[in-house]
C-alpha cells in the first residue's frame, strides 16, 4: 500500500557547463518531464524497486547488504544508492517499497538519474521524518551517484531537481550552494527554448567526463588555487602561459563560462532574454573547441538551428551526445525544428526529438 506519491523533474542547463566541479556557477531549470515514485516503508530490512518503464525488472535487495559497487547496475543503483547514502549518514531508513513511473527519457542528458535520486530521497525523507533540507538532500543524492553508482558528477543536476521553481532558472553557486531564483518567462517575450535530443550517447562519455574533471583539478593544482573558480578572468592570459597545452583550453572554457553565466543572469534580470543568443552560441563553441565534449550530432543541431533563425544554440549537460538547446523567436519554432530534422535525415542520423521547454517546478510531494 503506497503511503504517498512524490515527483522530481529532469533539467536542462541554460548555461554554465562543466563548471560545477570547479566550484563555479550554473543556471539550470526544471523540465515538465519528471519521475514519480509511489512509496511506502514496506518490510523492515527489504528494499523493493520496480518501474513501470521497465516492466518485469523488479529488484529486491537486503538493506543491510547495500554497498558501493555491489548493486546490480542499471537504473536501480540510483534509488538503492540513496538508501545507502541516507543510512551511512545515520538516517534510520529501515526499508522501502518504491515504484517509479517516468516521462523523462533516459540517456538524453536531461538528468534522469538525478530525478530518480531526488524523488527517492524526498519520499524517504517524508516517510521516515528525516527533516532534511533541500541542499542536504541534494548532497546525499550526489553521494549516491558518485560513490554508490560510481559516476563522478558535480552537484548541478541534484540541486536543479531539488531546488528549481516554476517559471525560474536556478542561479547556483556550486561553491557555497547558494541559490537565486531568476525569472525565466520566455513566452512573454515571444521566445521559445527548444530542447533537441540527438538520441545518441557515446560509449566513452563517462571516462571522458572523468578525464576532463581530472584535467581541471590538475590545472588548479599547477596554478596554486583551490579550484578553477578562483582564477579571475583578467589573470587568464598569464595562467595560460604557465599551463601545458593540454590543460590551457580546459581552463579557458571554465573561466569564460563562469562569466557567461553572470552575463546571462544579468540579461534575464534586466528583462532582455532575446539577447541571450550569442552567449549560448559562444558557450557551445567553447565546449566544442576548448573543452572538447561536443560531438558531430550536437554540432549539427547548433549549426542547423542557427541557420534556420535560432538566436543562439548550444549543447547542454555533460556532452558526447544527449541534448542541445536553441533559443528561438516564436514564429521560427516550426522552421527551426524542421531544419534540424532535415539536417539529421540528410546526415543519415536517427531522427532527433524536438521539445519546447518551459521552466517547471522542482521536486515535491503529490499526495
Ligand atoms: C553532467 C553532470 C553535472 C555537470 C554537467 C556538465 O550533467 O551530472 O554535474 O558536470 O554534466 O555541466
Amino acid at each position: 500500500m503506497s503511503e504517498g506519491v512524490w515527483t522530481a523533474p529532469g533539467r536542462v542547463n541554460l548555461i554554465g557547463e562543466h563548471t560545477d566541479y570547479n566550484d563555479g556557477l550554473v543556471m539550470p531549470f526544471a523540465l515538465p518531464l519528471s519521475i514519480e515514485v509511489s512509496a511506502d516503508r514496506g518490510t523492515p530490512g527489504r528494499l523493493r524497486l520496480s518501474s513501470a518503464n521497465v516492466p518485469g525488472q523488479s529488484v529486491e535487495l537486503r538493506v543491510e547488504d547495500l554497498a558501493p559497487g555491489r548493486g546490480p547496475g542499471g537504473w536501480s543503483d540510483y534509488p538503492a544508492g540513496v538508501v545507502w547514502a541516507l543510512r551511512e549518514a545515520g538516517h534510520p531508513v529501515t526499508g522501502a517499497d518504491l515504484h517509479f513511473e517516468s516521462t523523462l527519457p533516459t540517456g538524453a542528458g536531461l538528468s534522469s538519474s538525478a530525478a530518480l535520486e531526488v524523488a527517492t530521497a524526498l519520499a524517504l525523507g517524508d516517510l521516515f521524518a528525516l527533516d532534511l533540507d533541500r541542499t542536504e538532500l541534494a548532497l546525499l543524492c550526489r553521494r549516491a551517484e558518485n560513490v554508490y553508482a560510481g559516476a563522478p558528477t558535480g552537484i548541478m543536476d541534484q540541486m536543479a531537481s531539488a531546488c528549481c521553481t516554476d517559471g525560474h532558472a536556478l542561479l547556483l553557486d556550486t561553491r557555497d550552494l547558494s541559490c537565486r531564483q531568476i525569472p525565466l518567462d520566455l513566452t512573454a517575450h515571444d521566445l521559445a527554448l527548444l530542447v533537441i535530443d540527438t538520441r545518441v550517447t557515446h560509449a566513452h562519455s563517462q571516462g571522458e567526463y572523468g578525464e576532463r574533471r581530472a584535467g581541471c583539478e590538475a590545472a588548479a593544482r599547477l596554478l596554486g588555487i583551490p579550484a578553477l573558480r578562483d582564477l579571475a578572468p583578467e589573470r587568464l592570459p598569464a595562467a595560460l602561459e604557465r599551463l601545458p597545452p593540454a590543460l590551457g583550453p580546459l581552463v579557458r572554457h571554465v573561466v569564460t563560462e563562469n562569466v557567461r553565466v553572470e552575463r546571462a543572469a544579468d540579461l534575464l534580470l534586466t528583462g532582455a532574454p532575446e539577447e541571450l543568443g550569442p552567449i549560448l552560441t559562444e558557450g557551445h563553441a567553447s565546449l566544442r573547441d576548448d573543452f572538447r565534449v561536443s560531438c558531430p550530432e550536437l554540432d549539427l543541431v547548433v549549426e542547423a538551428a542557427l541557420a534556420a533563425g535560432a538566436l543562439g544554440a548550444r549543447m547542454t549537460g555533460g556532452g558526447f551526445g544527449g541534448s542541445a538547446i536553441a533559443l528561438v523567436p516564436g514564429p521560427r519554432v516550426r522552421a527551426v525544428g524542421d531544419a534540424v530534422e532535415s539536417a539529421f535525415a540528410r546526415a543519415s542520423y536517427r531522427p532527433p526529438e524536438v521539445r519546447d521547454a518551459v521552466a517547471a517546478s522542482g521536486a515535491r510531494r503529490l499526495s
